[in-house]
């Protein structure tokens, strides 16, 4: 019985059971309660059902309270305003919920799972083979991680693809260089560095650029090779391979420093879907869904059009036969809704490509691969800016390198650490520094919500005070600090007969809403609702510990229920921030 119930449930329960206990009418009816500032919680749905009785509100608010008895949960209930209802809990309830969620041995502080979870295929972290990741990459696999987390510890049964741009015409280019320049890429997996492997690709990037652009000849081999590529051509595809090895390299190198698990089985790049093209396209025109318009196969859409008036299609296959982007994620629709059985398929994806998904979704929509029972989201996310409001560029006007941005990240936070630094070694020191870097990095990209753009501002995102990851490190290592400086055998130990400090019943209330804001941000893929429930705890753990003091507390007893709250907010805290990708020292 690892899962508790938290104190919202128990006390909508007890609203319901009253509500139907009035007025039979009123069964099922949701008393809409919320947390409140004027007591613990405000109902407020007995307004609309006195409407529907034609009753009066306050007289109807009346009966219920007569019918909710007060003791263990609740404290007190009156009527307030109009027909509201004000309940406070009882303080022993507050501490003995938060007592069964820190006795939960699976570290999941009795946050219930899914009983019937569903599949989630979720799209993320998609790199392009033989480019540079920059920051649009970044915000895909941050909140796409978080996702992830978020959405397994729900319970969901989740399958990640990184759907890597590694399929198209410029690897014909590339191939046909490499041919003719063998040995480029010759080395030993372990042999190169990240950073070195996407040297090399650029180097031979830029080389078969040029000859391309200069030599008419060239460009004709390289127009051959693409065709050799798609056709499977083995000396083609096997030389196609090592720019995806490579490029590999490169991407494990930045995952790990973004301190992210990205596994090697689920990068299924465009090129994974290259068997189910042909069919994809026949499908969907034997259907009528697709049909051909001087030459290729497209699909129309009464809503899509350009700004000459005339229709923009979606087109699936091009006049001369070459699949492009359309093609594969039709194909990759199929894949994920027949062979991996998902009801629900999530792209993490720039918003510059909702016209797209759009598109996509609509025709595999009307192909009758997705409908009620399984549908398609695109998670479309914002643009990263720079201080100036413009989308983030270097000063020569070129798109930032995202592992540039992620070092200046850890040489920042690391001065902060070296600078709050009392007794921490150079290694520590190190190590600190890229936790907190990469934790600023993420947290300012989780903390506003994804749809939105955001400002990429480094000394806001490493500051100690204000809405930053660091901010809530440091209020993780003070609480850990204090646990560790409790006496010898003083412990954690929760007290339900002690009464609460409105600081303290704050805390408590808001801890035990943790289950519910994990809920809300997994169902509505939004770790920026779990980003402000963590900041809010810190804070109020702040205005705790300011107003009462811990080991110097009245009583024994007292000492180590405060002790308990301090340790359940730091599990809090830790689980919290696990669930958006970010560590949480023990020192800082
Ligand atoms: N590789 C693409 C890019 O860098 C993103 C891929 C998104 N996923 C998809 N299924 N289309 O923009």
């Amino acid at each position: 019985m690892a899962s508790v119930t938290s104190l919202t449930d128990s006390v909508q329960q007890h609203l319901a059971s009253a509500l139907s206990a009035t007025r039979p009418e009123a069964a099922g009816a949701d008393p809409l309660l919320r947390r409140s500032d004027r007591a613990d919680f405000q109902a407020n749905g007995i307004l609309a059902l006195a409407k529907k009785a034609k009753a009066n509100p306050r007289e109807l608010a009346g009966e219920v309270v007569a019918r909710i008895t007060t003791g263990d949960l609740i404290k007190d209930v009156e009527v307030s305003g109009p027909g509201f209802l004000n309940i406070t809990i009882a303080d022993a309830a507050i501490t003995g919920n938060l007592a069964a969620r820190y006795a939960d041995d699976t570290g999941r502080l009795g946050v219930p799972q899914a009983a019937n979870p569903g599949t989630t295929v979720i799209d993320y972290a998609q790199p392009n083979v033989a480019k540079e990741m920059h920051v649009g990459h970044l915000r895909s696999a941050v909140i796409g991680d978080s996702v992830v987390q978020l959405l397994e510890f729900t319970g969901e049964n989740v399958v990640r693809r990184h759907h890597i741009g590694d399929w198209g015409t410029q690897f014909g280019m590339l191939i046909q260089y490499l041919d003719e320049h063998p040995h480029e890429l010759d080395h030993k997996a372990g042999e190169v560095t990240g950073e070195e492997a996407m040297s090399n690709l650029d180097r031979l990037y830029k080389a078969a650029r040029k000859l391309f652009d200069s030599d008419e000849e060239f460009k004709t081999r390289a127009r051959r090779r693409v065709v050799d590529l798609q056709a499977g051509d083995p000396a083609t595809l096997a030389m196609w391979q090592k720019f995806v090895d490579e490029s590999k390299i490169y991407f494990f190198s930045v995952f790990e420093k973004l301190d992210m698990e990205i596994r090697d089985a689920d990068i299924v790049g465009e090129s994974g879907y290259n068997d189910m093209l042909a069919e994809t396209c026949r499908l969907l025109e034997e259907s009528g869904v697709a049909v051909r318009s001087e030459g290729a196969l497209c699909v129309f859409f009464e809503d899509v059009k350009g700004p000459d008036g005339k229709p923009v299609p979606l087109i699936v296959q091009k006049s001369d036969g070459g699949y492009g982007y359309a093609a594969t994620d039709l194909s990759a629709i199929r894949d994920r809704v027949f062979n991996l059985k998902a009801n629900t398929l999530l792209y993490v994806v720039d918003a510059r490509q909702a016209l797209h998904f759009k598109m996509v979704f609509e025709t595999a929509r009307r192909a009758g691969w997705l409908n009620d029972d399984v549908h398609a989201v695109q998670l479309a996310f914002g643009t990263v800016l720079g201080k100036d409001g413009k989308p983030f560029k270097t000063r020569a006007g070129e798109t930032v390198r995202l592992v540039d941005l992620l070092d200046e990240a850890i040489d920042r936070a690391s001065a902060v650490v070296r600078e709050k630094a009392q007794d921490l070694s150079e290694e520590e020191i190190a190590e600190r520094g890229a936790q907190v870097g990469i934790g600023a990095v993420k947290y300012a990209d989780l903390s506003t919500s994804a749809n939105r753009d955001y400002k990429f501002d480094l000394d806001q995102m490493v500051s100690l005070n204000g809405d930053t990851s660091v901010y809530l490190q440091y209020a993780y290592a003070r609480i850990r600090s204090i646990l560790r400086k409790a006496p010898e055998g003083v412990r954690p130990v929760a007290h339900p007969e002690l009464e609460l400090a409105e600081a303290e019943r704050a805390l408590g209330l808001h801890l035990d809403g943790f289950a519910e804001t994990v809920a809300e941000a997994a169902r509505e893929f939004a770790p920026h609702k779990l980003a402000a429930y963590l900041y809010q705890l810190a804070s109020l753990y702040t205005s705790f510990y300011d107003k009462c003091p811990v080991l110097k507390a009245d009583s024994p007893v007292q000492v180590e229920n405060r002790l308990f709250l301090c340790d359940v907010t730091a599990a809090t805290l830790h689980r919290g921030m696990a669930l958006l990708g970010i560590r949480t020292p023990e020192r800082l």
